[in-house]
């Protein structure tokens, strides 16, 4: 509890203060124009099999208003990252748009984004207007990247299948939150603090061969363009972790 408040007082503290001086010089809160596109087979989801990693639950992650990036992918970095989505046609389309969280790498023509069907939809006033969406395919958007925000959820550690105990452990990092990159993450000894820093295998799944051992620490790093944070959650990712299962690392992140 202690060690988790210190870390990230100081990153709530730097986050104002950053949003403050930037929002004068800067415009990271400003649309920028592109193109959208809808996977043709997902009327009611996300994807299982997105480049992301995240499986399953790619497919139900913020009610299946996810999304394919192509350059926004970032090698992986951009997976899990939200972005505000809306189109411009004024007849068809609301000014709020849709939400969506990237789950996989994909590109059409012109395209930034590949949404769901689903996704595609709710950026339309009516579902007739929906319809005429679709049915166009391709359409002119603007889009911001926003906070995620997931409530009443933890940051959570999803143990992939195939970590083999204790010599390999491949995870991915759930309900990733807040408006920063996760661009590094460590495992620590929680006795003596001896880290080990995990390689991105792919997409948001992260991982090693040889863990340290003994009950372990997780660090995140939180970074944009302005600041990098380490945020260490409250609960420790247990000595004798086991393939296939979830672990709530405690904490939120704004
Ligand atoms: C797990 O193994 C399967 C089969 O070898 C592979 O397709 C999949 O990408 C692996 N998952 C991770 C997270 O490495
Ligand atoms: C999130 O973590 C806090 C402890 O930091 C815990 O009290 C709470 O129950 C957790 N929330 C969920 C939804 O698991």
């Amino acid at each position: 509890m202690d060690v988790s408040l210190r870390t990230i007082f100081p990153f709530f503290a730097t986050l104002l203060l950053l949003q403050t001086l930037s929002s004068a010089t800067t415009c990271s809160d400003c649309f920028i124009s592109s193109k959208a596109a809808y996977y043709p087979d997902s009327d009611v989801q996300g994807t299982e099999i997105g480049a992301c990693g995240f499986g399953s639950f790619g497919a139900t992650i913020n009610g299946g208003d996810v999304s394919a990036a192509s350059e926004l992918y970032r090698n992986g970095v951009g997976c899990g990252a939200c972005y505000q989505v809306r189109c411009t046609d004024k007849y068809y389309c609301t000014d709020k748009g849709v939400n969506v969280v990237i789950t996989d790498q994909g590109s059409g023509p012109q395209t930034d984004f590949i949404l769901t069907r689903r996704a595609f939809s709710r950026m339309a006033q009516t579902t007739d207007a929906g319809a005429s969406l679709l049915a166009r395919g391709v359409v002119d958007i603007e889009y911001r990247r926003v906070s995620c925000s997931y409530p009443n959820k933890n940051i959570t550690i999803k143990i992939d299948e195939n970590s083999t105990y204790p010599h390999y452990l491949a995870f991915v990092i759930r309900y990733q939150q807040g408006k920063k990159d996760i661009t590094a993450v460590q495992l620590c000894e929680t006795q003596n603090f001896k880290c080990k820093l995990l390689d991105r295998s792919y997409g948001a799944v992260w991982t090693t061969t040889s863990p340290p051992s003994g009950p372990l620490t997780l660090r995140m790093l939180f970074s944009d363009d302005d600041d990098e944070t380490w945020v260490i959650p409250v609960n420790n990712i247990p000595q004798d972790w086991k393939h296939g299962e979830t672990y709530d690392t405690g904490v939120q992140v704004n």
